[in-house]
Formats: structure tokens, sequence, C-alpha cells
């Protein structure tokens, strides 16, 4: 019998977002993406897993409710793992053949657009290479789970590329900054909805790719270049060209959905006031605040330390009822989760 093992993983917050597949099966993407790990103080999955030779099926709780094993995203990680644990022999044949168990959960609202998913199969993929015993990265095991999370494997901010092979060899994440590059960064996450989005982020990419004149353009002629400058601008500590960059891809996203057929839209009147409001500060204040918004109504605001409370103020003047002062963090301090 094993020991039970938990572990626990980050959320990352895209500032270049994944949008569209170029393997569906893989999980490779159509264009390279950036992101900032968020620390675990405030969401994070978390995970336990166990093997033992009793166990009659593969099982998995997520959120308390028992759901199916029989996913191929799960399977899929299951088997990659153990292939790696069979490879690197880490553990005996025997042990590769006992079922497992697992059990996780988010502290936060799993499928509205909080980046549940990468966090979720961040934590199950380097869950299950502890109880395996696995040493090599885990980062593009963790893709075959849900694309972003295999930026969750890292702390800072993090560069997906997307490759060119096809058999996804090249497809990697890679650490651009590790967290103490810009110890001032924090991330604000306004809660608008918590109810699950309507269109799956796996949906919704598969609609645009399919769909989108604008998807196309974005990939070809705004992307390459938008990651190079973010990537100078973040190794630059240039706050203004980094919340612009980061403001427009959102914006660009949002309108990539939009401009898909049949359209679907994640954002509400809510977050279309926040983008306001933001806007109007930095145009007071000089460019001090980025929003940016995944699939689902919820924002994500990257702001320096100093601005912190002048923020939080300004949001509880607008939304008297919220509480943004629980929802602040800064980026994940760890090199590499695993
Ligand atoms: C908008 O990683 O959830 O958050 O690979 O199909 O599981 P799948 O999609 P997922 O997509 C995330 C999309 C995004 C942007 C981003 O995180 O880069």
């Amino acid at each position: 019998m094993s020991d039970i093992i938990t572990v626990v993983a980050p959320v990352n917050i895209a500032v270049i977002k994944y949008w569209g597949k170029r393997d569906e099966d893989l999980i490779l993407p159509l264009n390279d993406s950036v992101s900032g790990t968020l620390d675990t103080n405030i969401m994070c999955a978390k995970t336990s897993v166990c093997a033992r030779p009793e166990f009659e099926e593969d099982e998995i709780w997520l959120n308390g409710k028992k759901e199916s094993f029989s996913s191929p995203r799960i399977r899929n990680c299951l088997k990659e793992i153990k292939a790696r644990a069979s490879a690197e022999k880490c553990v005996s044949d025997d042990f590769l053949k006992w079922k497992v168990h697992v059990c996780s959960e988010n502290n936060f609202p799993t499928a509205a657009g909080l980046a549940s998913s990468a966090a979720g199969y961040a934590c199950l993929v380097t869950a299950l290479a502890k109880l395996y015993k696995v040493k090599s990265n885990v980062s593009s095991i963790a893709r075959l789970g849900s694309g972003s999370a295999c930026r969750s494997v890292y702390g800072g901010f993090v560069r997906w590329h997307a490759g060119k092979s096809a058999d996804g060899s090249d497809s990697v994440a890679t650490q651009i900054v590790d967290s103490t590059h810009w110890p001032e960064m924090r991330a604000l996450i306004l809660v608008v909805g918590d109810t699950k989005k309507k269109t799956s982020s796996t949906i919704g990419m598969k609609i645009s790719t399919q769909t989108s004149e604008l998807l196309k353009h974005r990939v070809k002629y705004c992307v390459p270049q938008r990651t190079e400058d973010i990537i100078e601008a973040i190794k630059n500590k240039d706050f203004p060209k980094f919340a612009e960059i980061t403001m427009r891809d959102s914006n660009q996203f949002h309108a990539v959905c939009l401009d898909s057929y049949p359209p679907f839209v994640y954002m509400t009147e809510v977050s279309h006031l926040i983008i306001e409001l933001i806007h109007k500060y930095n145009d007071l204040y000089g460019t001090k605040v980025a929003y940016t918004f995944d699939a689902g109504p919820n924002a994500c605001l990257y702001l320096l330390e100093n601005e912190v409370p002048k923020i939080i103020s300004l949001i509880k003047h607008v939304f008297p009822s919220s509480n943004p002062d629980s929802f602040i963090t800064g980026l994940q301090c760890n090199e590499e989760i695993l």
C-alpha cells in the first residue's frame, strides 16, 4: 500500500492568452502564451492520491463529488505518468498495476473562468508524479489534462511555447523570471460571478479555431510580437508596457469570442464596468493597473504593491458589497512546483 500523497498547486492567469489548438488530442496550441503563477494563499487546488492492491477501480472525487475516471484527459495523464515511471524504473511493476484513488478540491469557483482546470491538472499530475516517484519535469503531462495547466508547474512568469512539431515535443512551458524578479507585482481577483460558464474553454476555442478570421489574424500578426514585447517588459519591469499589452490581449481574446460563429460571450456588464473603471484610473494617474479576463466574467487585476490600497478603496467605493481585500496575492515563488 502507498502513502497518501497530498500536493497543492497554484492558479496561473495569462497575460497573453492561449486560445485555439493545432492538435486537439495532444492539446497543442496555435500560439505561444504567457502567464503569471499566483501564490497559493488565496487560490489553489489540493489533490491527494494513493494506490493500493485492494482497490478495484481507479476512482476520483472532485470537490467532494465522485466523478468518472473515464475522462480521456484524466486517463491520459495517469497513463503518461505511469509510462514515465516505468521508463525511469522508479517503482515496481506490481505497484504500477495497483489502482489509484484521487481526491481533489479547489478553494475557488470551479469552471467560472478562474483557471481551475490549470491548477487542478497541475496538481493531479504533480501528485501522481510524487506517488510514482517520477523525477523528470511533468509540465508536458499536465498539458495533456488542460493546456494552461502546463504553465502552473512553474512559479513567477511563465511562457508556454506553442512549438511546431507534430508530436508536441517542443510545446513546453519555461520560466521567464521567478517571483523574486518583480517582488512588488500583485494580482487582485475580482469575483464577478461563480456560475459555471455556458461555453467551456475547450468548446469555445474549437468554435473559434474553426470559424474566426480574427483568430487567424491574431495568431499570425499579433501574438508573436506581443509575446516578445511583454517578455521584454517583464524583464525590464516596465509596468505601463506590461499593462497595455495585457489589456490589449485580453480584449482581443474576447473580440475573437464575438467573432466566432456562433458567437459566445464570457464577460458581463460588471466586467465591462471594471474595464471602464481601470481605464479612467489609468487616464488620471498613468498606467498603474492592468485587467485581464479569462473564459469567464471575473477580472484579474495586475498591479504593483503601492497601488493596492488605492485600488481596493476604489473598488469598495464603486462596488460597496464587494470584498476585494481577501483576493489579493503575489506571484508563486517556487521555481518548480514539483
Ligand atoms: C482563456 O487550458 O482551460 O484561460 O486546454 O481545452 O483545457 P483546454 O483549455 P484551458 O484554456 C484556458 C484558456 C484561457 C487562456 C489561458 O489561460 O491562456
